[in-house]
């Protein structure tokens, strides 16, 4: 069968409109994994911060959190001295009052900083369904930048 452009596009636009749910509308695309607050932003060695984290739109987009950790990172210029320093591990608990929402409180491992753009990293791990139906798991992450003195 040979397809006109016309229908390409109509065809695509079809498919476009079921892979976006009317629901899903309200949030950004960059918020599908995870919505992260950070504070204080600015951090040194021991300091003691609170890191947020809101699923509402997440859900929307299908993502439904199965693991979460949370990694201080460099990005961008990594010269190969600073490996992922992980901050946490959590799950959501469904049982809460606010099963989409998460929060903590932590400090600043005494770790080794370099003068390099660091960002909180948080890897969202969540089920999708594969071609025979039967689920596995997929990662994915959303940086949040901090400025450690
Ligand atoms: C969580 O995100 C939703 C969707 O953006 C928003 O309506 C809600 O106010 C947020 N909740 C908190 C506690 O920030
Ligand atoms: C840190 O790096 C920036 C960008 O490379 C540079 O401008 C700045 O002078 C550096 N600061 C120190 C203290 O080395
Ligand atoms: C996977 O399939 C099940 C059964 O059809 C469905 O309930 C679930 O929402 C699907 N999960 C995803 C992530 O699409």
């Amino acid at each position: 069968m040979q397809l006109s452009f016309p229908t390409v596009i109509a065809t695509l636009a079809a498919v476009f409109a079921v892979a976006t749910p009317a629901a899903a509308q309200a949030c950004a695309e960059a918020d599908r994994f995870g919505v992260v607050t950070i504070s204080p932003t600015t951090l040194s060695p021991g300091e003691t911060f609170t890191v947020a984290a809101n699923f509402s739109c997440a859900v929307q987009f299908g993502v439904n959190p199965e693991f979460t950790d949370y990694y201080i990172e460099v990005p961008v210029g990594n010269n190969g001295f600073e490996p992922p320093i992980l901050l946490a591990r959590r799950t959501l608990n469904p049982s809460s009052a606010t099963p989409l929402l998460d929060s903590f409180t932590t400090q600043l491992p005494f770790a080794l900083y370099f003068n390099a753009s660091y960002v909180i990293v948080l890897d969202t791990t969540y089920p999708v369904n594969g071609t025979n139906g039967s689920p596995y798991s997929v990662v994915g992450s959303v940086d949040n930048p901090i400025t450690i003195l």
